[in-house]
């Protein structure tokens, strides 16, 4: 008895979150959680009320087909009710599914036709006389909005049916999936950026917005597109298999997706399906699974429907690539270059098959886009190049405790001043010696183009800093024969070798050095410039911005970044070090 009031508890607040999500991701187009964790939730609460039959409301969430109708839309009928599928999210459970309809058809059937489950809103499209009357989306599954002013805009969907007359005279409904192809996606969303509006989460949110919007000329703009996968001749199926269906489809002037393929054993379906998760971001719109349906139309009817999906199809579901997860903290990374990153420290999520705990958010800019704070819980997707990207901050679940980030105004490595040009996002540490930046300062310094080391070769590089013999450019000039000798494969004469190129670079000339001081925007040619104008490098480094500005060639970004550069006392430092060991600057 105390177990059972538990599980009251558990049904009830399961029903609320349910319910919730479905708000937001059909009504508000904005979900917060993926399918996959809808479909758990679900799922849960499905279990629950088998589990407790006396417990189960005809309020319940899984009592219902599909969405709700959006206040004062116009609703539209369906004739015939527009179910959803039932889904997997593993190669056992998929093997089950075709074990049972193996046994309820129990009859040889024609195979399967795979096709790609696209990810959009499904539309019924209605012609009379071979006209396009009405486009109804799919709402309830029972009712659903009108959206013919819209669908019209799609340039995909034809406005007769191109077929040689065959069904012309019946009414005909054909039924699809409305998308965004990821590029127009990518349009809409830096248009809503530049207008400082909230971008859309993923394709499928854009789209299930651009449909609901009440100007078809705005909806005409956002270069929707519209795939077909069923067709309907006065409420029936009048062909014998569903790829008959997807060629006369295409005969009438639909848009099918090409994918589609006949599998005759479950193991060319498990190819199928394979074979398009991992080709999945090869294609220029988002698909989120496979849909797997009985060829055959008069096993499909033999099998029936339950309420919510017909028993013939079923859809293999993708790992997810978007998760909700909270932002721990923000940790400040220096890179080789000396960029400070900003990096959410995530708590540890599974998403597309590896748990991510970590993401970085490029720059303070995009921290501020997102309008992300320390303690909010964000929305992360792996797109295709597989790394994780905040996408947007969940706003309604920040804690009171949530606190804002500040890009620090020293290195979190060296402690050294940062600097941030006008013209950049990026936030740099100029300090030569920072223990970050070190070993791509030296490289760049003995660079072919710079003070021309041979023999300086990053793993070289690495040891001399590992064993404490470098600190900075300029302790090269103090290294001796014995210091080197026992490096790995150093002997006396690669080691004597090193030393005579390194007393060579003495005689460098003063752009070559400028230029291996590696100052942010000097490239080689604005190096030869400053040399020729300041003739020593103590003059280049007291230099004023105003008077650098003035030169043809260097800018107000550039005479700024270097005089950053010699504004740190301990890049002056290296210089006198330089001068000492006779460097002729
Ligand atoms: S068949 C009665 N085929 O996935 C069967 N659906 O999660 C109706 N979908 O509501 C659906 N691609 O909006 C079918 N090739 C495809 C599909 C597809 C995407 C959508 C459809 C459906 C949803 C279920």
């Amino acid at each position: 008895m105390f177990l059972k009031t538990e599980f009251v508890a558990e049904i009830e607040k399961l029903r609320k979150t349910v319910r919730y999500h479905e708000h937001r991701y059909h009504v508000l187009a904005d979900p917060e959680i993926t399918d996959q964790e809808y479909d758990e939730l679900l799922n849960r609460l499905k279990q629950l009320e088998m589990d407790y039959p006396e417990l189960l409301t005809p309020d319940s969430p899984t009592q219902r087909v599909g969405e709700k109708i959006r206040d004062g839309s116009i609703s539209v009928e369906h004739r015939v009710p527009m179910l959803s599928l039932d889904n997997v999210y593993s190669i056992n459970k998929f093997l089950d599914w075709e074990k049972r309809v193996h046994g309820l058809s129990g009859v040889h059937h024609d195979g399967f036709i795979c096709e790609l489950k696209i990810d959009g809103l499904s539309v019924g499209l209605r012609y009379e006389g071979g006209t396009l009357v009405t486009g109804v989306s799919r709402g309830d599954g029972m009712r659903g909005e009108d959206v013919t002013a819209n669908v019209r805009t799609i340039c995909s969907v034809p406005l007769y049916l191109l077929d040689t007359g065959r069904w012309r005279q019946g009414k005909v409904e054909v039924r699809g999936e409305v998308f965004l192809p990821l590029t127009s996606f990518q349009e809409v969303n830096q248009e809503r950026e530049t207008k400082g509006e909230t971008v859309f989460a993923n394709p499928r949110n854009a789209a299930a917005g651009t449909l609901r919007i009440l100007d078809p000329r705005v909806v005409a703009g956002r270069k929707l597109d519209f795939f077909v996968y069923q067709a309907l001749v006065d409420g029936r199926v009048p062909w014998s298999k569903q790829s008959e269906i997807l060629e006369w489809l295409t005969e009438a002037g639909f848009k099918v997706n090409p994918c589609w393929r006949w599998c005759r054993s479950m193991s060319e379906v498990i190819d199928y399906c394979q074979e398009w998760e991992e080709k999945r971001d090869q294609l220029a719109y988002e698909i989120d699974g496979v849909v797997v349906k009985i060829n055959s139309i008069q096993v499909q009817e033999d099998l029936g429907e339950t309420s919510k999906f017909p028993r013939w199809a079923m859809a293999y579901k993708f790992r997810s690539r978007q998760a909700t997860t909270l932002v721990k903290d923000i940790q400040v990374q220096v890179g080789r270059t000396g960029a400070l990153t900003p990096v959410a420290i995530l708590g540890p999520v599974e998403l597309g098959g590896s748990t991510i705990s970590r993401s970085s958010l490029h720059n303070d800019d995009e921290v501020q886009r997102l309008g992300l704070k320390i303690g909010d819980t964000v929305l992360i997707e792996k797109g295709g190049d597989v790394i994780p990207k905040v996408v947007k901050v969940i706003d309604h679940l920040r804690p009171d405790w949530a606190r804002d980030f500040k890009m620090p105004q020293e290195c979190p490595v060296c402690g050294a001043e940062v600097y941030r040009s006008k013209d950049e996002t990026i936030v740099r540490c100029v300090k030569l010696a920072c223990p970050a930046r070190i070993k791509e300062s030296i490289l760049h310094f003995s660079s072919r183009k710079a003070l021309k080391i041979d023999g300086l070769g990053s793993a070289l590089v690495c040891q001399l800093l590992d064993k404490g013999l470098v600190g900075d450019p300029a302790d090269l000039y103090a290294l001796q024969v014995h210091d080197l000798i026992g490096l790995d494969r150093m002997g006396l004469k690669s080691a004597t070798n090193l030393l005579a190129q390194i007393e060579a670079s003495k005689k460098s000339t003063l752009s070559r050095i400028i230029f291996g001081l590696g100052i942010r925007h000097v490239g080689e040619r604005t190096a030869m410039v400053l040399a020729q104008q300041f003739r020593s490098l103590e003059s280049l480094s007291r230099a004023s911005s105003e008077h650098l500005s003035l030169i043809f060639e260097v800018g107000p970004v550039v005479a700024e970044s270097i005089r950053q550069f010699f504004k740190q006392p301990s890049n002056q430092q290296i210089l006198s070090k330089l001068r000492q060991s006779g460097v002729n600057l």
